[in-house]
């Protein structure tokens, strides 16, 4: 096939592995997370989304076993993540960390905090879990972002790959990304581009020089780069509306339904919170 699907090269192994989307905005990066965290959900296995635009509770319009802390549709406030997220880890719940509702330094201060928990906890348990950043160069970023979630971060995506670390890192700019968490990335998943700027970046990043392919994508096709070299791929439909759609003049967004936290989930929490380290 000419143009691939996305399910054929999201495998398992790609729970540990470093991915990076990137693009324009509006050609699908955020709809893309969403897909994968559907992918996540059916095979059974963990991830973690730490989403600072408020979008990826979406997920929980059909799949009921993952739990949302924080934001106006947080099964409960990130004021009460102690007390659940040890029990989260332990059992392999799936999770949206939604920051939306911080101010941006307290969202950054937040986030370096987790990772350092999420650091330890990993450093001990040793366990596969993905973590997925919406714009990531809010916390990753060679700009902008504080020392103490640079580092917190950083040090995972360098070193935390025999703990079971892995990322899906979303960002409109490579050049925005901190350098270092960059160059460990496994695959590049790219989208509409156009500035020659970040082509020429993209370029010295894989040593191919795949310009006219990139200015061409539409929306809903990226080109995946791996080790073994690259391919168009048609991410196609997900399960589950996205709630970053464009709002259109004189059409009313729609606030995306959700439903309720399994029972399976609301047991082991209420059985198990505040009760393992
Ligand atoms: N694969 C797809 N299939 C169908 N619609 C899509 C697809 N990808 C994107 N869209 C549509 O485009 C909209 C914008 O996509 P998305 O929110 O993923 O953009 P983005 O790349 O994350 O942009 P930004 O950088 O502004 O966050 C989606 O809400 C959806 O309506
Ligand atoms: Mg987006």
């Amino acid at each position: 096939m000419i143009i691939k699907k996305l399910e054929s090269w999201y495998t398992s192994k790609r729970v540990t592995e470093i991915t990076t989307l990137v693009g324009n905005r509006k050609y699908g990066k955020s709809y893309l997370a969403g897909k994968i965290e559907e992918i996540y959900c059916k095979n059974s296995w963990p991830f973690m989304v730490i989403d600072k635009m408020g979008i990826h509770y979406a997920v929980r319009n059909k799949f009921s076993d993952v739990v949302i802390i924080g934001g106006d549709h947080g099964d409960f406030g990130l004021d009460q993540i102690d007390e659940y997220l040890p029990v989260i880890m332990v059992k392999n719940i799936n999770v949206v960390i939604d920051v939306s509702e911080f101010d941006e330094l307290y969202a950054q201060e937040f986030v370096a905090e987790l990772f350092e928990y999420l650091w330890a906890w990993h450093k001990e348990h040793k366990k596969p879990r993905n973590y997925i950043i919406e714009e990531s160069d809010f916390f990753i970023g060679q700009m902008g972002s504080i020392k103490e979630v640079r580092s917190a971060i950083t040090k995972c995506i360098t070193k935390g790959r025999m703990y079971g670390f892995g990322f899906t890192l979303i960002s409109q700019r490579y050049r925005m990304i901190d350098k270092t968490a960059l160059a460990q990335t496994d695959n590049y998943v790219i989208f509409n581009m156009k500035l020659p700027l970040d082509l020429n970046l993209l370029k010295q990043l894989i040593g191919e020089k795949l310009d006219m392919r990139i200015k061409r994508l539409k929306q809903g096709q990226a080109i995946i780069m791996t080790d073994e070299g690259y391919s168009v791929y048609n991410i196609g439909d997900r399960e589950t509306p996205s709630a970053s759609n464009t709002p259109e003049y004189g059409v009313e967004i729609k606030v995306v339904e959700t439903v309720q936290l399994s029972d399976k989930v609301e047991q082991l929490l209420a059985e198990f919170k505040g009760k393992v380290d």
